[in-house]
């Protein structure tokens, strides 16, 4: 054989997988934005596996439709009066042309930014970090800021990867504790990002001012399902469990229906949705990791903070019903708006804040609730990030920075604002 030949093959086969990986799970599938009436029924149908809800809000409501399933949704929605328009006719297609262009802008500015195993003082800001250099981050930072912070495994996921959490901790001894988690959807890469950037900040310059609070970070709760994005579905949410015990093909728990509080009121028992919530409470070892080390510190715990994305919404309990109001909600909404004025400051961005039981779009088993109904947590937010769906969870890395900015001086203003 030449001996090229070995080396022309791999690099061929990588091109490959990279664009197999990326775009063929996509093939077909559509993004509608739904009008007319509001109706339970888009709910309905994502709990049946038939479509997926996209964003949070009423505002926004874009779902996507697998090519096999399009002339059944279609149906359905007509007879209850739905409208919709199709903003996506091809979602590979639209995928790859979006991953091209940001692949040549960063090829045109240089990509100044290094993250390796051996040196990595930074969080990536112009490209979103695979998992891997999350890892040498966070060991890098441990090294470095030991014993001011400290890094733990406090358990492994489905494919065996780690779970980390940080915690920053405050030379205060009876301090109180600020739990922020990041990725437990896949596809929000925005949201490992900020709490990265979340990471930086308190755990180094500024962040100092903070040291009344402990803080534990869990910025990856979802590694081999983030992954996934990359190696596989670029719209990957759940985490990457292989239901067989229900025997069935398709992989996945959504790891926001799976914790143990209102189990199973606002989500699916079908293992193809993407709100399956899985075979029992906390049947996954990466809401059973969370939960257990959030318990470790219950008693301190003040608040817990969700990244998620998207359509910049701060959204605050019940999320599992819109019956019943949370018992400091005038605390949560006015602690909420000091976030988004803070936030707004900054690029002058909106970001709402609303219960997040937004009318018919509730869910259950969600981190947000559980934490609030059995922490000492008194606050808990799930925030979701830019955009308000121009482009959605494909938002390019030209927005992690600006976003860590908002983000940052808003969650500055909520540390300010509670106690
Ligand atoms: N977009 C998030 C989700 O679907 C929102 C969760 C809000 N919290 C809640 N308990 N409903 O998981
Ligand atoms: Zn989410």
């Amino acid at each position: 054989m030449h001996k090229m030949l070995p080396l022309l093959l791999t690099t061929l086969l990588a091109c490959y997988r990279q664009t197999e990986g990326s775009y063929q799970y996509l093939a077909g599938h559509q993004i509608w934005k739904l009008g007319g009436k509001e109706s339970a029924l888009p709910g309905q149908l994502m709990a049946d596996g038939l479509l997926d809800i996209l964003d949070h809000s009423r505002k926004l409501q874009q779902v996507r439709v697998a090519p096999h399933h399009i002339d059944r949704v279609s149906e359905l929605l007509q007879k209850d009066g739905i409208s919709y328009e199709i903003l996506v006719d091809d979602l590979a297609s639209h995928v790859e042309g979006i991953e091209n262009s940001e692949r040549r802008r960063r090829d045109v500015s240089g990509n100044h930014q290094t993250c390796t195993e051996s040196h990595c003082p930074e969080p990536l800001t112009d490209v979103y970090m695979r998992f891997d250099q999350m890892e040498w981050y966070l060991k890098q930072l441990n090294e470095t800021h030991y014993p001011n912070v400290s890094l733990s495994s406090i358990g492994k996921s489905h494919e065996n990867r780690d779970i980390w959490l940080l915690h920053i901790k405050s030379n205060k001894p009876d301090a109180r504790a600020i739990w922020i988690e990041g990725g437990i959807h896949a596809r929000e890469r925005i949201s490992p990002a900020v709490a990265f950037g979340l990471i930086s900040k308190l755990a180094t310059g500024d962040g100092a001012k903070y040291n009344d609070f402990d803080f534990f970070l869990a910025p990856m709760a979802n590694p081999d399902g983030y992954e996934y994005t990359f190696t596989g579905d670029r719209m990957w949410r759940k985490n990457r469990r292989a239901n067989s015990h229900q025997r069935s093909n398709c992989y996945g728990v959504d790891l926001n229906r799976n914790w143990d509080f209102k189990f199973g009121v606002g989500a699916s028992n079908y293992p193809c949705s993407e709100v399956y919530m899985g075979p029992s409470p906390f049947s996954e070892p990466e809401t059973k990791a969370l939960k257990d080390a959030m318990l470790e510190r219950n008693g301190s715990l003040l608040m817990l903070f969700s990244l998620h994305s998207y359509g910049q919404d701060l959204l605050y309990p019940w999320g599992w019903t819109s019956q019943e109001e949370a018992e400091n909600k005038d605390e949560l909404v006015r602690v909420g708006q000091a976030f988004a004025e803070g936030a707004r400051e900054i690029h002058n961005h909106d970001y709402d804040v609303v219960n997040s039981a937004g009318g018919l779009y509730y869910a259950s088993g969600a981190t947000d609730d559980w934490a609030y109904s059995e922490t000492s947590a008194r606050y808990a937010y799930t925030l979701e990030l830019r955009d308000k769906g121009e482009r959605g969870f494909l938002l390019t890395s030209e927005a992690i920075k600006p976003s860590i900015e908002e983000v940052w001086n808003g969650f500055q203003k909520i540390l300010q604002n509670i106690g």
